[in-house]
């Protein structure tokens, strides 16, 4: 069809887009998510074509009240975004049009939507970062709380799905402490490699002659300084990629808390309880009460993932310079901020309010003989066997406790005598679990002396 709408590319064209060229092309249905940063950014640029004197002082404040006003409609949610205008930058310049006329036209001087797109997906990206930084650290925050009020409670630690070594339930709920911490230092990482200012790179060669001072701009827009490469500036996507990446470990470690505590709240186990409010009910089977909100936080990373895999498929031979391929990168991003924004909030609710069962924790700690390792480490202490032989003599004795259904600690020292007479009465200090839980005294270890120097290492570090 002749052309008939006025795009601001459409110097060039004879005819008008076909419906399916807007279908596929048109992205304002989900990057209008970055409006706030490409008003955030125009405010800047405006000043900086001030200050290279292609707008005045009088141009520049009209552009800013237009801006400002834009701004305020959005927050109110009075603006209406329009696909008629293919993307998130065309509708504010079309809405500058209405406002301020011709003079919206200047604030393209020497910009690219290049550039303008890279700026906008890092505002958004350090903003995001820092939203999951403070989440995380109220999760770290509930830890440290639930640690304090049970540091009593013993429970097994398992490898392997199968009874270990009894464990303080404190010292299980700091090991994802410190998952977190590492989450934390991964996203606050990205905040400092993120901090390089795309704009002023135009289309990718550079900026033309007008003196935009990328360095004034950049800090202007909150970063530390401009990105060193224009071509590689338009295209660089590697920090949606990396922080897809600690997205996906930190899903991932929120996956890893919620199978244990699903399958600890099923009958085989009984350690905890889901309160009511994360729990949803059977349809037919009225006893039912399902930990569907861990369920669900348990299959949410498959969803992040793929956004990871979604960017790093998207860009793999991608050529040098912009192409349209990476506006691809908006959906998955934003669906993977919003789904961990929810996961944050939910494993928060989980970790604090889960009911735990001291007794059941306590009572399958005795099975497994999971003392065997303190008998094998009694016997290489107290007697001149190796390790490896003392591990051989103290498999004979859990054979042994097997076959006469007793714990270790139930065995009688004659008994302990028959597999080893050099076996005296001491070991019983060092096969009931309490004490093997308080021989766990290395740096980090699970003795509730080392728990509470971990507990207050990390509350110095949130
Ligand atoms: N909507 C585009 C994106 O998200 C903006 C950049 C368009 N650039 C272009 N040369 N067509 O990537």
């Amino acid at each position: 069809m002749k052309k008939t709408t006025n795009l601001v590319w459409g110097g060039r064209f004879e005819y008008n887009s076909s419906n399916l060229l807007k279908r596929i092309n048109n992205s304002i249905s989900f990057d209008h998510n970055l409006v706030e940063e490409d008003i955030k950014l125009n405010k800047s640029y405006a000043k900086s074509l001030f200050k290279a004197k292609i707008i005045n002082a009088n141009e520049l404040k009209k552009i800013n009240v237009a801006l400002d006003d834009l701004k305020l409609e959005v927050k109110k949610k009075n603006f209406k975004f329009s696909d008629d205008y293919e993307d998130i930058h065309m509708n504010v310049e079309m809405e500058l049009k209405k406002r301020i006329g011709r003079l919206a036209g200047k604030l393209h001087t020497g910009k690219s939507r290049n550039d303008q797109v890279a700026t906008d997906v890092k505002l958004w990206i350090k903003e995001k970062l820092k939203n999951v930084i403070n989440k995380i650290i109220k999760i770290q925050k509930t830890i440290i709380k639930k640690s304090e009020s049970n540091l009593n409670v013993i429970m097994p630690g398992f490898t392997h799905s199968q009874n270990a070594q009894p464990i303080l339930y404190a010292h299980y709920l700091l090991s994802f402490f410190e998952m977190f911490e590492r989450d934390k230092k991964r996203a606050k990482q990205l905040l400092e490699n993120i901090d390089e200012c795309p704009l002023g790179s135009g289309a990718l060669a550079g900026t033309n002659f007008y003196e935009i001072d990328r360095k004034e701009l950049a800090k202007n827009l909150g970063f530390k300084k401009p990105t060193e490469n224009s071509l590689d500036s338009v295209s660089d996507r590697d920090f949606v990629i990396e922080f897809l990446f600690l997205l996906s470990i930190l899903s991932m470690h929120f996956s890893r808390i919620s199978e244990d505590f699903i399958i600890w709240s099923g009958s085989a186990y009984e350690f905890l309880k889901f309160p009511d409010n994360l729990c949803t009910g059977s349809s037919i089977m009225p006893q039912k009460k399902n930990p569907d909100a861990a369920e669900l936080v348990r299959s949410k990373c498959g969803r992040i993932y793929s956004s990871l895999f979604n960017l790093l498929i998207i860009q793999k031979s991608l050529p040098s310079g912009y192409s349209k391929d990476l506006q691809e990168d908006k959906e998955p991003l934003f669906d993977a901020f919003k789904t961990i924004d929810l996961l944050l909030d939910i494993v928060n609710e989980m970790i604090g309010s889960v009911i735990i069962n001291k007794i059941k924790m306590y009572n399958l700690s005795k099975k497994g003989y999971m003392t065997a390792t303190d008998l094998a480490d009694w016997i290489v202490k107290k007697t001149d066997y190796t390790f490896r032989e003392a591990h051989n003599i103290t498999g004979k004795i859990v054979l042994m406790a097997e076959k006469k259904k007793k714990l270790l600690s139930e065995l009688s020292l004659k008994e302990f005598k028959t597999i080893e007479p050099k076996i005296n009465k001491d070991i019983f200090n060092y096969v009931s679990i309490e004490n093997s839980v308080a021989r766990k005294n290395s740096y980090g270890g699970t003795n509730i002396n080392q728990v509470i120097k971990a507990i207050k290492r990390a509350k110095k570090k949130i």
